[in-house]
This record gives C-alpha cells, sequence and structure tokens, in this order.
C-alpha cells in the first residue's frame, strides 16, 4: 500500500482540517479533539460540491448546493444511503501527514 504526503501535522495547530483536490478527488484530512486524524472524500456524492464549505453540525456536513447531509465520520449521507463517502487510511510520518489513496471501505 502506497501512501502520499498531504500537509505537514503543524498545520493543523490552528485548523480542524485541510483540503486539497488529489487526482480530481476532493479529501481532506480532519483532526479530532484527541489530537487524531481522520482522512475523507468531500466532494459531494451528488454534483461535486465541496462539503467542508458546507454547514457543520457536530459530526455532520450538510451540502450548500442541495442540502445532502453526510457523517464525515462515517461517509454515510443521510439522504442517499448509497452515496458514501470514501476513507482514506493515514500514516503519521515524521513531521508529515500522508494517505494512502486505497480506501478503507
Ligand atoms: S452538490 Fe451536494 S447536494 Fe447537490
Amino acid at each position: 500500500m502506497e501512501f502520499v504526503k498531504f500537509c505537514k501535522i503543524e498545520e493543523l495547530d490552528k485548523k480542524n482540517f485541510i483540503t486539497k483536490s488529489i487526482f480530481g478527488k476532493k479529501i481532506a484530512v480532519f483532526k479530532e479533539n484527541d489530537n487524531s486524524f481522520f482522512a475523507s472524500e468531500v466532494g459531494c456524492k451528488h454534483q461535486g460540491a465541496d462539503l467542508t464549505k458546507g454547514k457543520k453540525e457536530g459530526d455532520f456536513y450538510t451540502c450548500q448546493r442541495h442540502g445532502w447531509k453526510y457523517n464525515i465520520k462515517s461517509g454515510e449521507c443521510i439522504n442517499q444511503k448509497s452515496s458514501k463517502l470514501r476513507k482514506f487510511l493515514i500514516r503519521i510520518e515524521g513531521d508529515f501527514i500522508k494517505i494512502s489513496l486505497d480506501t478503507i471501505d
């Protein structure tokens, strides 16, 4: 399994997430309150809007375009059960957060 550099850990010191486009996919790494991290696809499964620009309520983000709602940690879409966000494995190496583009599920 190959991991690619996503960002420096310190980039998340003052942010809860960082979003990047990798191979045409919008992916974000989120920092939890316990300083752990997880990575998720954040392009809406409907028409691709960036979910991190939508309304946040706890672990849920609502897409700003047409209102589809997702649990960003599980990837579950409340409106369309078959439209689950991809999750990505994370590895910490030195000062960097790396992600695998092989999905967890
Ligand atoms: S693009 Fe997200 S609900 Fe339509």
